[in-house]
């Protein structure tokens, strides 16, 4: 963004044109970022930090799409994509590298339970599209032929491919017409959201239970061998409505529980909430649960290349077993040895850093101050998250828990302000906070007071002021 007080060089400029003209950037508008001077192009970064081509320092509070685990700038993961590129670059068909056997055993001794064969690729949404197909062709191989719908929940996100851009979803069908009619077979459940529930219930426990019980509600009424999976994250992330929601005890289990009632298979989506993000390995290690598959990507490798997994129990995969019942599925870049050492760096690094432990921590110690700056602001309608995932839901009105119109623009004159202050923040009807696992207390202290002063000026000027 240019203003006074941050010009733009020339060669900035001669780099902005050309990606305003060349580049289509996710889910931006050009002409608004021709207009503001966007977008900022970084060039390097360190831990939060981020640095753009004309020196400016910035701080990324959400580690891109929430995905930087360890933090920018770790030259360990350079590293190990350089010995493995002057060693093997690619597999020659039909064999494995070291890295990839190595990566795919410690998949198996990180996740819960007997999860224990990975299928590697390279994005959360393929690693959920793979999902999707292991799930129907697990049921057809045990001689389930009808059992093909898959149970989202609305307010879910799980990728922007095939059957994955019809998987949870939010906003009405917004961002979904375009490509429709939608695949047969996509059934939608409740969110467990506590603040803003779509089930009836007076009580957290009732929520709770009525949202895992409207999964059995769609598995009854369009009968248990037609259903052949659901999916759900083990908590949703940054989407407008639900990002932080995190369910109540009783919902993991009872959703294993209702799964295995009907023969439905439990995919757990960890592709945000993986890799310590929560304060464990899993998200889904606070319910102690265990689905039969599970996917991750981003955190696996704190984004530094493309690497993800969907990982399955001995259950699922004993039906791929034997050469007349192989997956049938290639993905040129899945099982990529570079990909799988720099995989395993960053592992690595989680491990002798002792990131899960900080995450709890320090997401112990965000909520403190999330709760405290929440309490003197109206326009925060509550404040939830596990770890460091974590987000402040905003309101027009804290009792009808109504949001600011679009008019009002409220979430562009909030990301202005932020990024006066030289913070990345992108509010959705929420502002939500997931730093890289290696967040200090000054950083936290520093983008938190950076949030009190933008919520104060935005309220005064809508004239909501507390
Ligand atoms: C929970 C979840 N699943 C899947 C995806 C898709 O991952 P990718 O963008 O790597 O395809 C995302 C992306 O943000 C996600 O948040």
């Amino acid at each position: 963004m240019i203003t006074e007080a941050n010009p733009q060089s020339p060669e900035t400029q001669k780099l902005r044109k050309s990606s305003l003209k060349h580049n289509w950037m996710h889910v931006r508008n050009w002409i608004e970022m021709a207009e503001e001077g966007d977008p900022l192009i970084i060039k390097e970064g360190k831990g939060l930090t981020v640095i753009d081509t004309d020196g400016n320092e910035w701080m990324d509070v959400n580690g891109g799409y929430l995905c930087v685990n360890v933090g920018y700038g770790r030259t360990e993961i350079a590293e190990a994509v350089r010995d493995q590129m002057n060693k093997i670059s690619f597999t020659p068909r039909g064999t494995t590298t070291e890295p990839v056997a190595r990566l795919s055993k410690k998949l198996a001794e990180l996740t819960p339970g007997e999860l224990e064969r990975s299928w590697l690729s390279t994005g959360g949404s393929e690693a959920n599209e793979t999902a999707v197909k292991i799930a129907r062709a697990y049921h057809k191989r045990n001689g389930d032929n009808s059992k093909y719908k898959i149970i989202s929940r609305r307010g879910s996100y799980h990728g922007g491919l095939g059957i994955t851009t019809w998987l949870g979803g939010y906003g009405g069908q917004g961002s979904r017409v375009d490509y429709e009619p939608a695949p047969m077979g996509m059934l939608y459940a409740a969110q467990p959201n506590l603040y803003r529930p779509e089930v009836p219930g007076s009580t957290p426990e009732e929520i709770t239970v009525n949202a895992a019980k409207s999964i059995e509600d769609l598995i009854i009424y369009h009968g248990e061998d037609t259903v052949a999976a659901f999916i759900g994250e083990a908590f949703s992330a940054d989407t407008p409505f639900d990002a932080c929601a995190v369910p109540g005890p009783e919902y993991w289990p009872m959703v294993r529980e209702i799964c295995d009632k009907y023969g439905v298979l439990m995919i757990v989506d960890e592709v945000i909430t993986g890799f310590g993000r929560t304060g464990k390995w899993f998200g889904i290690d606070h319910w102690n649960t265990v689905p039969d598959i599970m996917t991750m990507a981003k955190g696996i490798v704190s984004a530094y290349v493309p690497v993800a997994a969907t990982i399955v129990t001995p259950k699922v995969a004993n039906a791929f077993a034997g050469e007349a019942n192989i997956f049938p599925q290639t993905l040129t870049f899945g099982g990529h040895p570079v990909l799988a050492a720099a995989a395993l760096a960053n592992i690595d690094i989680i491990e002798k850093e002792n990131l899960i432990d900080r995450a709890a921590e320090l997401g112990e110690y965000l909520m403190e101050q999330m709760q405290s700056v929440g309490s003197k602001h109206r326009m925060v309608g509550n404040v939830r998250g596990l770890g460091l995932m974590t987000a402040m839901d905003l309101v027009k009105d804290q009792v009808t828990k109504e949001r600011f119109p679009p008019e009002a623009n409220v979430e562009k004159i909030m990301a202005d302000k932020f990024a006066q202050r030289k913070l990345i923040i992108r509010p959705r009807g929420l502002l939500c906070f997931s730093p890289p696992l290696c967040v200090t207390r000054a950083e936290i202290d520093q983008f938190m007071q950076a949030v009190d002063e933008v919520l104060g000026e935005v309220e005064t000027e809508m004239g909501i002021s507390s």
